[in-house]
């Protein structure tokens, strides 16, 4: 099967590199310029080039520097308006050929976040970031959409202030001052930039705001380097966040699997809009700035992106319906570097906070249940979005567990890993041919014994069965969890004494992580509601609302709004709206994980509540996290 969400013919004929030349108007918040193809032909005489495009001003195309006559197709309203450019007549296959098109992009960019400056931490310049993935890299240029292409790239961007990309900084250096010494928000500068490894093209990505860069400390025994990017008034929070571990993770992955093959890796802490904890772009995680919890307790999504350098950005899945090679192993392998940096314990107490957002995931999907699969079949046409969940990431790592396990354990199941990614570098591959390269592995090295190991996994129970559970139940290392289950137990018990008497103190929490406070709101989430003055005492005690941490605040104010009959809901259901529409802060948290769990939860205690509250800002979110809140609360 092809890609169900590209109108692009790449198997006929694929891009094999684009220049970009760009030029970022912050008055009319348009990119405009030019992207230049060269493609390379696959069918003999094939007609025509299709790309991708959606919400594209294109003004000119030309074929081999010659203007040609091109046709934007209506729009379909997931996959965007087809551009079909005419290639002449005879081409051959494995011949090459160079296509332009002129374009600007226009205010309905999906890709783009335009924020004013009022919405950034400095508040003294504007700030402007891209998230392609899935679908979304149509919106920004015209591209073959689809993962099953790998392309290089260079670009050329000019703009008043620092531009990153996702690639090798070639001019001004990323060594020296960041916006090569100009004034920054007044001088245009021209960065250039070099992607020599082919990516999907999800994976190109820009940022331009008032950036700054502090290197992580260099390993002499590796030649990659790594750093951190945020604004000024961030980077020291930041660079404290990350910097203990983000060399430590990369090390620690290229002992297991293979050298690091991007050159650079370094980290972008984004404004609080961005709409993910962490997105993988090559050579540059963009973040969420919710991860500076200033206990380093969220490092794990560090761990997480740079991962996805191997499964991912490495190793590609083809296209949506196999998704989850991407995220289900990225997250067994994140898990698995905890293990290694921190200890067993971490990995197990990771699992399990996973399993909870897994099983609540699931719940969603009654409805859908194609979508509590691993494996799903799209129809051309449907838009991934709506099938982005915990479940390839959990059930998928779940099953690469159970694989890990089954095979015989680490010693036999590393070596496998390292010959996986080593077999598909480079490459976009499908579950089946996953499969059978690990059925030839253990073929090779094991025999009828390990091949029996593998026959016992029910294969189709685990990529296309339903329903809220695994096809297996999974052991997890708890330890970690103990204390927070105890505290919660008790909590649980005080449900019938006065609150004057309770014994509980304010520093209960103390020798908790906040994963360890999470996991104990969730474990409250999960026994009948408390009554209402007991949550009240409960959230002023420990400063759970009011807290910093997202990860915490979200989690109670996700507690406090589940029995929607308390007669304290509608108090909660208001602050848990203000907070994520950033009242008082002047920034919205966009980061859906947060933001669509509030807005859904404070929707089922007062639809009014949250649709006021969500359109009051609704333009302050970006246009990815405005559409599927705007789904979730019935309003599209
Ligand atoms: N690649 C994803 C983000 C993504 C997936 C964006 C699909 C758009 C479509 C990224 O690697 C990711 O998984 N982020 C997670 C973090 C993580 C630790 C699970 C997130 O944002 O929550
Ligand atoms: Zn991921």
């Amino acid at each position: 099967m092809s890609d169900p969400t590209t109108q692009s013919n790449y198997d006929e004929v694929y891009t094999e590199h684009v220049s970009l030349i760009w030029a970022i108007d912050w008055e009319a918040k348009t990119v405009s310029g030019e992207a230049i193809h060269d493609l390379r032909v696959k069918v003999d005489g094939v007609a025509e080039v299709i790309f991708d495009t959606a919400d594209l001003d294109i003004s000119k195309v030309s074929v081999q520097d010659e203007p040609v006559t091109y046709d934007v197709k209506g729009k379909h309203p997931v996959m965007g308006s087809a551009l079909h450019v005419p290639l002449g007549n005879g081409l051959k296959a494995g011949s090459t050929v160079k296509v332009s098109v002129l374009y600007k992009t226009t205010k309905d960019c999906t890709a783009l976040q335009w924020l004013d400056k009022e919405q950034t931490k400095g508040k003294q310049f504007p700030y402007l970031f891209s998230q392609c993935q899935p679908i979304y890299m149509r919106t920004l240029a015209p591209v073959q959409d689809t993962p099953s292409v790998k392309i290089t790239y260079t670009a050329k961007v000019t703009s008043v202030l620092p531009v990153l990309l996702s690639a090798i900084r070639q001019s001004p250096p990323s060594d020296g001052p960041a916006h090569g010494g100009k004034i920054v928000g007044k001088d245009l500068v021209e960065y250039s930039y070099h992607q020599p490894v082919p990516i999907p093209s999800y994976l190109i990505a820009i940022a331009s705001g008032n950036v700054v860069y502090r290197p992580f400390p260099k390993y002499e025994d590796r030649n990659w380097t790594s750093g951190i990017w945020a604004e000024p008034e961030m980077i020291d929070a930041a660079y404290w966040e990350f910097s203990e571990d983000t060399g430590g993770f990369l090390r620690a992955e290229e002992d297991i699997v293979t050298p690091y093959r991007f050159g650079v890796y370094d980290l972008l802490v984004l404004p609080p809009s961005f709409p993910y904890g962490g997105m993988e772009n090559a050579c540059l995680t963009f973040l969420t700035p919710t991860l500076l919890t200033g206990d380093r307790t969220l490092v794990d999504v560090v761990a997480h992106e740079l991962t996805h350098s191997y499964f991912g950005n490495g190793v590609t899945h083809a296209h949506a319906t196999h998704f989850w090679l991407n995220e289900g192993w990225t997250t067994y392998m994140e898990r698995l570097l905890l293990q290694v940096i921190h200890s067993p314990a971490d990995r197990g107490f990771s699992f399990l906070i996973g399993y909870k957002s897994l099983v609540d995931d699931l719940e969603l999907y009654a409805n859908q249940p194609k979508y509590q699969r691993l494996v799903i079949e799209f129809e051309k046409g449907e838009d991934p979005d709506d099938a982005y969940s915990k479940v390839p990431y959990e059930k998928g790592a779940n099953l690469i567990l159970h694989l890990e396990r089954t095979i015989g354990g680490l010693d036999v199941f590393l070596p496998y890993v390292s010959d996986y990614v080593n077999t598909f570098m480079g490459k976009s591959i499908t579950t089946n041919e996953w499969i059978a390269h690990l059925y030839a592995y253990y073929e090779k090295h094991g025999g009828p014994e390990k091949i029996k190991a593998l026959d016992s996994i029910d294969w189709d129970a685990w990529f296309y069965g339903e329903g809220t559970s695994l096809p297996v139940t999974m052991d997890y290392d708890t330890s970690l969890a103990t204390k927070a289950y105890s505290l919660a137990e008790r909590w649980d018990a005080s449900r019938t004494t006065e609150v004057s008497k309770l014994d509980f103190k304010s520093d209960d929490l103390n020798d908790f992580n906040s994963n360890q406070t999470a996991v104990f709101l969730e474990r409250l989430q999960s026994y009948t509601p408390l009554p209402s003055d007991l949550l009240a005492h409960l959230g002023s005690l420990y400063g759970l609302s009011t807290t910093h941490n997202a990860e915490i605040r979200s989690r109670f104010y996700l507690l406090a709004l589940k029995d929607v009959a308390s007669p304290a809901a509608p108090g909660f259901a208001a602050s848990a709206a203000n907070w994520i529409i950033g009242e008082g802060t002047g920034a919205v948290i966009g980061r859906m994980k947060f933001c669509r769990d509030i807005f859904r939860a404070v929707f089922k205690v007062d639809k009014d509540i949250a649709v006021k509250a969500f359109e009051k800002e609704k333009m302050s979110f970006h246009p990815i996290a405005r559409k599927m809140i705007e789904k979730d609360l019935g309003l599209a």
